[in-house]
C-alpha cells in the first residue's frame, strides 16, 4: 500500500483534515476561521457555542484539609492495558469488545487513533461498566498522525499491529515529554530484527516489510511498551518469536491474554522470556481489562496520607507486592481481602528509602504518592529514580507546599516535615497530578491543583471518588 502524504490514504481521511474530522477535542481548538486557538490539551473542558466561537476552561482541583478517610472505593480498568488492547484490536478485522474501560482523556484519545484508521469506536458506561466496542474494518488507513501521537506517546503501540497485520505503517514520531527524551530506539530495532524496515523524515518514522518473520530479541531494558509492541506484532510473524528480557508488567500478561482469546499462540508472558508462535489469522475478542494498580495505590497512599480504612475493592495485591511492602514499612496496614484490599493508618507513617524498578520492582508511576507520603512522614528517605531521569518535576510543586526535598540527579532526599502548607501548584503528569491531589487532602490551608486535565489523562472522576471517601475537594473550572 502507497504512504507518504494524503494521496495514499485509503477508507480514512487525510491527516490535514484529521484535527476537524477525527478528534473532537481537537475540532474545538479551532476558531471558525480555521486557525488554533491554542495547543490542543486532553481535558480541557469546552465552553462551545454552536457558532463554534470557542473558549476553554481548564479545570483545577480546589481541596482543604480532610479528616481519615472511610468508605470503599472501586478500581477502575488499567489504563496502561487498555490503550494496548484497544491497539490489538487493529490485529483482527470485526467486532471487538473490551470491558472494564475507564473515562479517561487516554481512551478517548487512542480511540480517536483507531477512528483516524477507519475503526468504528463506541464508548459506553463508566467505571466498573464501562465498555468499548471496536469495529476494525478489512482495511485500515495505517497511520498515526502527528496531531494525536503528540497528545499521547502510547500510541506508538499501534506500530507493532499494523506491521503485523498491513506490511506498512506510519506513525508520527513522540517527541520529549515531562519526564525527558524517551526514545523508541528498543521498539525499532525489533520490528528490524522481525524483517521491518524504516525510514524516518518529516518527523514521521515510515514501516515497511513483506510480512515479519519470527526472531529472537534481546532487549537491552525491559521496557513496557517495547515489550507490548513486539508481542503484538510477533503474533502474525512467521514462525516463532523469543522476546529476551521482556517487562514483566500485570498489563503485559493481560494483553497476552487477550491475544490468546483471539487465537494467538503465547507462552510466558508475565516473565522475562516470552515465546510466541505466528499464526496466520486472528479473530476478534470480548475481553476485560484489569483492574489499575496504579488507581489502586493512589486510593491506599490517599489513606496512608489522611489516616482512616477504606476498601479498595477489586485492587489485587499480587500485582502491587513490593508497594505494599514498602507502606507496611511506612507503618500503614495493607491487608488483602476476597473484595479487594483494605488499606487502613492512623498518624504518622515513617521513612523509608525508595528506589524504582521495572516489575515486580516499586513502579515509576508510584513514585510521586511515595514522595508525597514521605514528605511527612517522622525521617529522612531517599528515593532514586531508575526509569525515567526527568520525573522530579512535581518536587518544586511540593515544596512549594513545605515539603523539604533535595534533588541530587535521580536522587531525591525527602526530610519530613509535621505538615505540609496548602498553595497554588500545578499538575506536570497525571501521577503528579494525583499526588499533588493527595497532598492537598492533608495540608494546611487551601490547596489549589491547575493542570486537572493531566490527571483526566488516567483517572475518571478523581475528585468524586476521593470526595465519597470524605476528603474535601472541588472541581472547578477558571474561564
Ligand atoms: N526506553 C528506551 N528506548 C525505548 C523504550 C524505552 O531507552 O525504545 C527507556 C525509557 O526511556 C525508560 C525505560 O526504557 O528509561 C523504561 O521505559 P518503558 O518503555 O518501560 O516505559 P513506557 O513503556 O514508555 C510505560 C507506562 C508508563 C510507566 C512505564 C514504566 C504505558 C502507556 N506507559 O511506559 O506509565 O511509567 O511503562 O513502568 O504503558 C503512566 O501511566 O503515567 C505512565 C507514564
Amino acid at each position: 500500500m502507497a504512504l507518504g502524504g494524503t494521496g495514499g490514504l485509503r477508507g480514512g481521511v487525510a491527516i490535514g483534515e484529521l484535527a476537524v474530522v477525527a478528534h473532537r477535542a481537537d475540532d474545538s481548538l479551532r476558531r471558525t476561521d480555521g486557525s488554533r486557538l491554542r495547543a490542543p490539551t486532553a481535558g480541557c473542558r469546552l465552553l462551545a457555542t454552536r457558532s463554534r466561537q470557542y473558549c476553554l476552561a481548564v479545570d483545577r482541583f480546589v481541596l482543604h484539609p480532610s479528616g481519615p478517610l472511610h468508605g470503599t472505593v472501586c478500581v477502575n480498568g488499567a489504563k496502561n492495558s487498555v490503550l494496548k488492547l484497544m491497539a490489538a484490536c487493529l490485529l483482527a478485522p470485526g467486532v471487538h469488545r473490551l470491558d472494564n474501560v475507564p473515562v479517561i482523556s487516554d481512551v478517548a484519545i487512542m480511540s480517536d487513533v483507531l477512528r483516524a484508521m477507519g475503526a468504528k469506536v463506541v464508548q459506553e458506561g463508566r467505571g466498573a461498566q464501562g465498555h468499548l466496542q471496536i469495529t476494525i474494518p478489512q482495511d485500515v488507513t495505517p497511520i498515526a498522525p502527528y496531531e494525536l501521537v503528540e497528545k499521547m506517546r502510547a500510541s506508538i503501540v499501534v506500530l507493532g499491529p499494523l506491521l503485523a497485520r498491513y506490511g506498512t505503517a506510519r506513525v508520527s514520531m513522540p517527541g520529549g515529554d515531562d519526564f525527558g527524551y524517551r526514545p523508541i530506539d528498543f521498539h525499532l530495532s525489533a520490528f528490524e530484527d522481525l524483517g521491518a524496515t524504516f525510514v524516518a523524515e518529516h518527523g514521521y518514522v515510515d514501516g515497511h516489510c513483506d510480512h515479519l518473520v519470527g526472531a529472537r530479541i534481546v532487549l537491552q531494558f525491559p521496557s513496557h511498551t517495547a515489550t507490548d509492541n513486539i508481542l503484538m506484532a510477533a503474533v502474525l510473524a512467521k514462525g516463532t518469536t523469543v522476546i529476551e528480557n521482556a517487562a514483566r508488567e500485570p498489563e503485559i500478561a493481560d494483553l497476552a491474554s487477550m491475544l490468546t482469546e483471539m487465537g494467538a499462540r503465547i507462552h510466558g508472558a508475565g516473565t522475562s522470556r516470552i515465546e510466541v508462535e505466528g499464526v496466520d489469522e486472528l479473530r476478534p475478542a470480548d475481553h476485560r481489562a484489569i483492574p489499575d494498580r496504579v488507581e489502586a495505590a493512589t486510593f491506599v497512599a490517599a489513606v496512608g496520607l489522611a489516616g482512616g480504612e477504606v476498601l479498595v475493592k477489586g485492587a489485587r495485591h499480587e500485582h502491587m507486592d513490593m508497594l505494599l511492602e514498602k507502606l507496611r514499612q511506612m507503618g500503614m496496614e495493607c491487608t488483602p481481602t476476597d473484595e479487594g484490599l483494605l488499606a487502613s493508618a492512623e498518624g504518622h507513617r515513617h521513612s523509608v528509602d525508595v528506589a524504582t524498578l521495572p516489575y515486580p520492582g516499586v513502579a515509576t508511576d508510584y513514585k510521586p504518592l511515595l514522595v508525597t507520603l514521605l514528605s511527612v512522614a517522622d525521617g529522612v528517605a531517599i528515593v532514586s529514580e531508575n526509569l525515567f531521569a526527568g520525573r522530579f518535576r512535581y518536587i518544586d510543586e511540593l515544596r512549594r507546599m513545605g515539603a523539604k526535598i533535595k534533588t541530587e540527579g535521580h536522587h531525591a532526599i525527602v526530610r519530613g516535615v509535621p505538615r505540609l502548607s496548602g498553595a497554588r501548584v500545578r499538575a506536570s503528569d497525571i501521577r503528579a497530578g494525583a499526588a499533588l491531589v493527595l497532598a492537598g487532602i492533608v495540608a494546611d490551608g487551601v490547596t489549589d491543583v491547575s493542570g486537572a486535565e493531566h490527571i483526566d489523562r488516567g483517572y475518571e472522576s478523581l475528585d468524586q471518588r476521593l470526595s465519597a471517601l470524605g476528603a474535601n475537594i472541588e472541581r472547578v473550572s477558571s474561564p
